[in-house]
């Protein structure tokens, strides 16, 4: 069980305005945030966050919305991070997220579902990885 996982504000959720809203949750429920940063994804990039979808029918529109404005990758810590930081989410679909989650308050719908949560220990490394160098993330 590792300690750290990848949380992405999506562009959604930041241009709504809910960007202050989901950190305050984030670091209320024991998170360290321990990288942050705004930025606003290549098709490259973001292509290449999400290859693992390359073959689902909503790969493009999921690409074309992760380009369509600035989100907010983040290097969170806290024990059991990945199964705390998914609970703290919600479902995928915020229709199905319980009340009191992130998704449920503040996604637009299953594709705009304004966070992004790694969804094992190996993803979360390489996901943080693959926003962040070892000499970015701040242990404090
Ligand atoms: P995320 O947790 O970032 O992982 C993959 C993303 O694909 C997911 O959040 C949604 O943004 C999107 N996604 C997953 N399932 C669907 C779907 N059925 N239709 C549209 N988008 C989806």
């Amino acid at each position: 069980m590792s300690n750290k996982t990848l949380a992405i504000i999506k562009p959604d959720a930041v241009g709504n305005g809910f960007t202050g809203k989901i950190i305050d949750r984030i670091i209320e429920a024991g998170f360290k945030v321990q990288a942050a940063r705004l930025i606003h994804l290549s098709r490259e990039k973001a292509e290449g966050f999400y290859a693992v979808h390359k073959e689902r029918p909503f790969y493009n529109d999921l690409v074309d919305f992760m380009t369509s404005g600035p989100c907010m990758p983040m290097a969170l810590e806290k024990e059991d991070a990945v199964n705390s930081f998914r609970s703290l989410i919600g479902a995928t679909n915020p229709a199905d997220a319980e009340a009191g989650t992130i998704r449920k308050d503040f996604a637009e719908n299953i594709q705009n579902n304004a966070v992004h949560g790694s969804d094992s220990d190996k993803n979360a490394q390489k996901e943080i990885a693959y926003f962040y160098t070892s000499n970015e993330i701040l242990d404090y």
